[in-house]
């Protein structure tokens, strides 16, 4: 596959923009970043023309597929009454029913722009209903780019201090220490530390916060009774539980994790998946807490948020997620799931030591593991070299992935992709 044209783009950017890039992210692609033209339904098109089936998906936002019809006209049609007006119009109610129907911890919503957004909401959310500073966060759980809780995403493990006491870290130059000073950072999948943290700072956690399958580090799966030992740990401790479920909302079941495992948090974040693509993000939950932004006593703005095109965009897409009991994502699950039995059983005939961890509709594939995966520092221990070749062999043949390993599969792919993908995975896995 060639990419002539991709790399001219590349350089050109580099000219303007630093590192040729708009989000850090998106540095880490071989042979550099690419530059792409087009996108429909499960594929996309990049600047040199070459078709890819995409599992990347806009690292998650893209469940209903690139251009969702029903999405899109309504969107259209939205257009010519006007964007925003820093005022209220009928769709954003009709959105806040909408996502109060399906996520079982909502009983009030205030929607935002970007996933970050959110979750600093429910941080400063949280500080303000307890009047308690500290916040327990895990290793190896990403929450946006904002300075009070970018620590200790992916921290060089030489640094990373004491399984049982990690070091706080900041991911970025830039940020203060001061920062992080009122984070607690502990291993996830580990209930007994956790019952540990309580009993050292009795009444000054504000909330526990962590992805609930804990998709960008290895999409890894809680623990049996964990999360409800959590829910538990904080209902007794007076803390607030905030979910974030900027991937796993409206993809791994309608009602998110927390529909899926059966416990409910406090508070949820919500982000990709739930506007066809648009920049759209939910804080959501019960109403005692989320009343504190209706007093003004807890401050959340945007001069974007509920614009119309979004809230259309929104309301769309949870309709179409909604409808026929849920059959899109119904359709998504299964071929996930044989996109899960195909890749592994592949491994198996080539003699490879594969592992997929996480659920159909978001999954991350690995080699080599050296032991268990339950946490960030199990997960270290994967053979990356082994999957870069394997990502690479993908790509070339035209299998779009995203090369840390995770895997989203959309509402929009079909039975072809399936039975694409999985032939190039034959030969892909000759190449690891
Ligand atoms: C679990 C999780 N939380 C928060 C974020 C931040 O969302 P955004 O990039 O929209 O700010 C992300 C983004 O990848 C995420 O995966």
């Amino acid at each position: 596959m060639r990419f002539t044209r991709s790399q001219k783009l590349y350089q050109r950017s580099c000219r303007t923009t630093p590192g040729g890039i708009h989000s850090n992210v998106r540095k880490n692609w071989r042979p550099h970043p690419m530059f792409y033209e087009r996108g429909k339904g499960s594929h996309v098109w990049d600047a040199d023309g070459n078709e890819f089936i995409d599992y990347v998906l806009a690292r998650g936002p893209l469940l209903l597929g690139h251009l969702p019809g029903p999405v899109i006209e309504t969107v259209k049609r939205q257009l010519d009454r006007g964007l925003m007006y820093a005022g209220q119009h009928e769709l954003e109610i009709e959105a806040a029913e909408k996502f109060c129907e399906l996520i079982p911890c909502a009983d009030m919503v205030r929607f935002a722009g970007s996933g970050s957004e959110a979750i600093h909401a429910a941080i400063r959310l949280a500080r303000g209903i307890t009047g308690r500073t500290k916040i327990l966060r895990f290793e190896g759980h990403y929450h946006g780019w904002f300075d009070n809780i970018f620590w200790n995403y992916a921290p060089p493990i030489d640094k990373a201090g004491p399984r049982e006491a990690p070091n706080p870290i900041p991911v970025s130059g830039g940020q203060l220490a001061s920062d992080g000073e009122h984070l607690i950072i502990r291993p996830w999948n580990d209930l007994n530390l956790i019952e540990d943290v309580f009993k050292r700072f009795p009444g000054e956690i504000a909330a526990v916060l962590m992805e609930p399958i804990m998709c960008n580090t290895g999409c890894i799966m809680p623990r049996p009774d964990y999360l409800e030992g959590i829910r538990r740990l904080c209902t007794d401790n007076g803390a607030l539980l905030i979910f974030d479920e900027v991937i796993t909302g409206f993809r791994v079941s309608l009602g998110g994790a927390q529909e899926y495992f059966g416990v409910t948090p406090d508070i949820v974040a919500c982000a990709k998946g739930m506007a066809g693509g648009f920049p759209v993000s939910a804080l959501a939950g019960k109403e005692e807490f989320m009343q504190a932004f209706g007093d003004l006593s807890v401050t959340h703005s945007g001069t974007y948020n509920s614009n119309v095109p979004c809230m259309a965009a929104c309301l769309a897409a949870m309709n179409m997620l909604s409808a026929d009991k849920g059959a899109l994502l119904k359709h998504a699950h299964d071929l996930g799931q044989q996109l899960i039995e195909g890749i592994k059983e592949a491994a198996r005939k080539a003699g490879k030591d594969l592992h997929v961890r996480g659920l159909p509709m978001v999954f991350h594939i690995s080699f080599n593991d050296a032991q268990e995966i339950v946490d960030y520092r199990s997960f270290t221990s994967r053979d990356v070299e082994a999957y870069n070749r394997f990502w690479s062999a993908l790509q070339d043949r035209g299998i779009r992935t995203i090369p840390e390993g995770l895997w989203f599969v959309s509402t929009a792919h079909t039975q072809k992709d399936v039975d694409q993908t999985l032939a190039v995975v034959d030969e892909a896995l000759k190449e690891v």
